[in-house]
């Protein structure tokens, strides 16, 4: 076995992008994922989908034996697609997990450990064996501690405010202040770095990314060229992989 073969099989083929919400990780890791040729995997669309149904079906959002059978009886696909990214039992869910009260549940059901135990195992049946970019909070330090590329991505919260109420009045929603916002994404990084199970944390081999003043292109500049090098050293082909 050559010794690129041999080290290839050490490291998962998963470009790793955590960060908290608004670094415009999303943003960056579908295009990055573009430029790639390579699957983009949202696990940020797992969690809402999940505290979203769960709402729906009026569990109540702790532990306990109503939880663990929800979760036996959700069957979850991920389309891998903007216009079909979620389903849960049939049901789409693309649009409904983008609405705001949805980031509060989500933020609150992704600190159980059985819906994170539920997601670490589908989302890495998910990325066997594929290339793909996967977006998260913990996908370097637990989904995929061997990934061959890591990023952390941040931003002031400032700017990550303003880019949350952008996103929000174009989906039509004007209903929410920035000082909302600005007071949402401080509580909402409090809750996902303080969690007992996963925190939000840059692992140690990850490359930190401040993209409060750096354009888009460059982003996307910098970080394929990181992962191409990267790639090319342990022998990996990148896409087409879609
Ligand atoms: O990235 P997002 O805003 O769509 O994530 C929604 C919530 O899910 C957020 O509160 C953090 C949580 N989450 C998580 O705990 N672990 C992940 N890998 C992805 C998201």
């Amino acid at each position: 076995m050559s010794q690129n073969k041999k080290e290839s099989t050490e490291f998962a083929q998963v470009v790793a992008i955590d960060g908290p919400s608004g670094s415009g990780k999303s943003t960056i890791a579908r295009d990055l994922a573009a430029a790639l040729h390579v699957l983009y995997i949202d696990t940020g669309a797992m969690y809402r989908a999940l505290g979203f149904f769960a709402d729906q079906q009026k569990i109540e959002l702790v532990e306990g034996e109503k939880l663990t059978n929800f979760l036996n009886s959700v069957k979850m696909d991920y389309g891998f697609s903007q216009t079909c990214l979620i389903r849960i039992n049939g049901v789409d869910l693309t649009v409904k997990i983008r609405e705001h009260n949805v980031s509060k549940l989500a933020s609150i059901i992704s600190q159980l450990p059985s819906v994170r135990k539920y997601l670490l195992d589908f989302q890495r049946a998910l990325a066997l064996n594929k290339v793909c970019v996967m977006e998260g909070r913990d996908i370097g330090t637990v989904v995929f501690p061997n990934s061959f590329c890591k990023f952390f991505i941040t931003a002031s919260v400032d700017i990550r405010a303003q880019r949350r109420l952008k996103q929000l009045k174009e989906g039509g929603d004007h209903s929410i202040s920035l000082e909302q916002i600005k007071d949402d994404v401080r509580k909402r990084d409090e809750t996902d770095m303080n969690r007992v199970v996963s925190p939000l944390k840059k692992s140690e081999d990850a490359t930190l990314l401040d993209t409060t003043e750096l354009g888009l292109n460059d982003i996307i500049k910098i970080l394929s060229n990181e992962v191409k090098f990267r790639a090319a050293h342990l022998g990996f082909a990148l896409g087409p992989n879609i």
